[in-house]
């Protein structure tokens, strides 16, 4: 099994990082609007919940950076033959713009736990042994956190669907191996499509 990209494949840590990424945010966006909206309002019972989202979070950029560099350290793959340069630079476009807010959502995070009047949710998460990014308890500055995070939370959200979307119309109408790629690692080889068009030839535009 590969651990190196190579200019037609993802290698195991680069598709086992993506995968374990994307449930991980996919899990924070979920449990992040369901634990703000528990119908009970008590610390005692919100605390903890928020405690396991910031823990979580904390990983999230734990492994946003380790893909980063393993990123850095390797080839990425040629894209897939078969779609136009916009669509090649909008997906580029897509995946910078998921790294970038995706990082700065966790920095936003792990500031927002800085501004709550308690020191409890700091033990709860864990985040007690990092320093804090801001340690304040500003009302208003705590509000302005809380509304950034949360609009952020909904434009990553919305970038998934679109990243999702493209990943499946790849697969299901362009017939070609982007997703399989990133599942399996299978190299990427030439084939045809149903209209007998060679598609997946690397180093294609
Ligand atoms: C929160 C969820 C997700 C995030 C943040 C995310 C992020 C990314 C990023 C940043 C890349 C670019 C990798 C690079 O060039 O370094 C990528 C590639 C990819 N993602 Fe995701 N992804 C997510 C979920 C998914 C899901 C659910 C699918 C499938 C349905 C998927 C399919 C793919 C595929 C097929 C590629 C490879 C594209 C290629 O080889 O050109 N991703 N993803
Ligand atoms: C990709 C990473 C993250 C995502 C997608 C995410 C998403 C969310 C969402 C959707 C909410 C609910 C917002 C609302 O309805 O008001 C939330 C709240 C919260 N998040 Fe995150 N979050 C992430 C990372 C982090 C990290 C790293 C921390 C801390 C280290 C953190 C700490 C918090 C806290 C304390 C709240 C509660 C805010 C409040 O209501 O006072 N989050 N997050």
């Amino acid at each position: 099994m590969a651990l190196r990209n190579t200019s037609t494949s993802w290698g195991l840590p680069a598709r086992a990082l993506h995968w374990v990424n994307a449930v991980m945010i996919i899990f924070m966006i979920g449990f992040g609007v369901w634990m703000t909206g528990v119908t009970e309002r008590s610390a005692a019972v919100r605390l903890p919940l928020y405690g396991i989202h910031a823990w979580v979070g904390i990983g999230v950029l734990t492994v946003v950076v380790a893909r980063l560099l393993w990123r850095f350290v390797n080839v990425t793959p040629q894209p897939a033959v078969g779609g136009k340069v916009w669509q090649h630079r909008t997906a580029t476009l897509v995946h910078w713009l998921l790294y970038l807010l995706v990082c700065t959502q966790c920095l936003l995070g792990w500031a927002l736990v800085g501004t709550f009047p308690t020191d409890a949710l700091k033990a709860m998460s864990g985040i007690e042994m990092l320093p804090m990014l801001v340690s304040t308890t500003d009302r208003s500055l705590h509000e302005t956190l809380e509304l950034v995070h949360y609009t952020m939370a909904m434009t990553i959200l919305a970038l998934v669907v679109l990243h999702v979307a493209a990943a499946l119309r790849h697969h299901v109408f362009l017939k070609n191996n982007v997703l399989t790629r990133m599942w399996s690692g299978r190299q990427q080889v030439n084939q045809e499509d149903d209209y007998g068009k060679t598609v997946n030839q690397p180093g294609s535009p």
